[in-house]
């Protein structure tokens, strides 16, 4: 585990190898529950496209892939809820089995957000798989159908996961303890 940003301090909560366990269970889950039905991915930018880039490998179905970039602004290590697209899906999701794939669900925020504009457009089902469930932290009644990991209510980075853009590289997923002067600043980003 090396540390981009030495100055603030990590320290390991999922090693690769557990991640990696998960992540082909909850491939082998996914490929039983969807049996003879076509699966659309929709990967939600940035902080899921590590996560959606392993568990898409084990997945035994006939898959599509599409993708829908979001910022979701807050102070430091908090997300307001306020998302902004930054990239709309490229084909329509209408008539189609999708299953949205997010990193973390916190607040629940993003999600309803997400969930109210992904089911606007019809599709004939729409599940959610989250890696990381932050469930104590849940403001809007949101459930994933699916999650690799329960976390307690920390900040986390790694496979994927940011503070400020930074330690999405990480294999490992690892609790951040921003520095006082970079507490604050950071952009909690997707
Ligand atoms: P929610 O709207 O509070 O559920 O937060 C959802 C988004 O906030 C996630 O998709 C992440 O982008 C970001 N987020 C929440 N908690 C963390 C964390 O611990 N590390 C990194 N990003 C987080």
């Amino acid at each position: 585990m090396n540390n981009p940003e030495s100055k603030n301090k990590i320290e390991l909560l999922l090693t690769e190898e557990k991640i990696m366990q998960r992540v082909r269970d909850l491939g082998a889950q996914i490929t039983a529950d969807y049996q003879g039905r076509r699966l659309h991915l929709v990967g939600i930018l940035k902080g899921a496209w590590v996560f959606l880039a392993d568990l898409v490998r084990h997945i035994d179905l006939e898959v599509t892939v599409d993708f829908l970039g979001i910022a979701s602004y807050g102070a430091g290590t908090t997300s307001s809820g306020q998302v902004k697209i930054t990239k709309d899906l490229d084909q329509s999701i209408e008539g189609l089995d999708v299953l949205a794939v997010e990193d973390i669900l916190d607040t629940g925020l993003t999600f309803t957000y997400l969930h109210k504009m992904l089911s606007a457009r019809k599709p004939k089902s729409l599940k959610l798989v989250a890696l990381l469930d932050k469930a104590e932290r849940r403001i809007k009644p949101v459930q994933a159908d699916y999650v690799g990991f329960t976390i307690p209510d920390l900040f986390v980075v790694g496979y994927g996961l940011d503070y400020g853009q930074k330690y999405r590289q990480l294999r490992d997923v690892c609790v951040l303890h921003p520095t006082p002067e970079d507490a604050g600043i950071a952009t909690a980003g997707q």
